[in-house]
């Protein structure tokens, strides 16, 4: 193929949801759609030129394939199989390859489409196994908190009365443990109704550092420059969302980093501008990415747990409600974004947003 016929196809294959890579016969890539960008999670500036089993070192498989293809030993229709993700759990993909000739019908390259379940939204799915876990309970979730919430506000108001009525005698101790105990059931089915409430559309242009600064500040207050480093990148473009639900989502993270860190422990709060990556979340419009990084050097998560902690009620504290990373999840996937978390016992934990910038 032509250079110039080649940026044609590619304009024309990035409206394609699907990922398609094409070989030369030496296995260069010579092109790499928005869809090959959103399957694998590799920029096209890192993939052209370049080998096609460099680019894909982790996923052999794909490259033994194409071998196939390009040799002429056999074309594949939807092969079943899974690619790497920078930034992600690798996702099952399923592939098509097909050679192509040139006029005078010589084999001239090899072309793979890349289809995963369902690209956008669901090319998400992956990015945490336990994400298809949130829509299951939504349906039910609403009308349990609506029928909870209802008879709490009773029992809350009989303890007030009987707490009144008691005075000062030894029975205030247990109306205080009701009022207390009922406030809590409260708020955590506030969170439990964040599930369900159907999300405002809302495109603000949002000032992420300003953002993370007032969440920083609500959390530890004056003392936040001892425990909290932060790495802003002055160049950062603003994100386009809903800046309530942001607020949210870095509340519980920094919350999270806060309860696992001990006296002495420390926070890092790094941004910055993912160049050359950009991914479509929920709108089909690519965007560049921004990157925040909150690093702790706290107590870190048990291997055994790590698939659970997105789980709605998972919590290993005592007063902990289990939502605040089900609800961070939801909330950045609906914003077009990824949340991903590494962690290690007694070293600490990462948890790395990443959230499409509004230009
Ligand atoms: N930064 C972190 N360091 C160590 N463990 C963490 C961290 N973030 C999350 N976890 C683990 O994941 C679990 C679930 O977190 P999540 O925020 O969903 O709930 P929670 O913090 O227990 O309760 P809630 O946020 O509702 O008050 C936590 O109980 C904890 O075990
Ligand atoms: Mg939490």
């Amino acid at each position: 193929m032509q250079e110039n016929s080649i940026k044609m196809y590619e304009d024309i294959l990035d409206s394609f949801m699907g990922g398609v890579v094409y070989i030369d016969l030496s296995m260069r890539i010579l092109v790499f759609n928005l869809g090959a960008e959103r399957v694998s999670g590799i920029s096209r500036k890192m993939a052209l030129n370049r080998p096609l089993h460099e680019v894909f070192h982790r996923d052999p498989w794909f490259t033994d394939l194409m071998k196939d293809t390009l040799g002429g030993e056999r074309t594949y229709t939807e092969h079943e199989g899974s690619i790497h993700r920078t930034f992600a759990a690798p996702l099952a993909v399923s592939l098509s390859t097909g050679v192509v000739f040139s006029k005078d019908g010589f084999v001239e390259g090899a072309l793979a489409f890349l289809k995963t379940p369902g690209l956008g939204v669901k090319a998400l799915e992956g990015f945490s196994p336990q994400g298809e876990k949130l829509s299951g309970m939504s349906f039910f979730a609403a009308e349990l908190v609506h029928e909870i919430r209802n008879p709490l506000g009773g029992i809350r108001a009989a303890a007030q009365l009987l707490s009144r009525k008691a005075g000062d005698s030894v029975l205030t101790d247990y109306t205080d443990i009701i009022i207390r105990e009922t406030d809590r059931l409260d708020t955590m089915l506030k969170e439990v109704a964040a599930f369900t409430a159907p999300r405002r559309e809302v495109n603000k242009e949002i000032n992420i550092h300003r953002l993370l600064d007032s969440v920083i500040f609500l959390i530890f207050g004056n003392n936040s420059q001892v425990i909290v480093k932060k790495e802003y990148d002055p160049s950062l473009p603003p994100l386009s969302g809903d800046d309530g639900a942001l607020v949210q989502v870095f509340l519980n993270l920094l919350k999270n980093a806060a309860e696992a860190i001990g006296e002495d422990g420390n926070i890092s709060v790094v941004t910055r501008i993912l160049t050359d990556f950009h991914m479509s979340g929920t709108s089909k419009k690519a965007a560049r990415m921004v990157s925040i990084e909150i690093t702790d050097n706290g107590c870190g998560i048990a291997a055994d747990d790590m698939d659970k902690i997105f789980t709605p009620f998972f919590t290993t504290k005592k007063q902990g409600s289990g939502l605040g990373m089900a609800l961070s999840l939801k909330i950045v996937r609906e914003q077009g974004g990824y949340l991903n978390i590494e962690s290690t016992v007694g070293v600490g934990t990462r948890v790395r947003v990443l959230l499409p910038a509004a230009y």
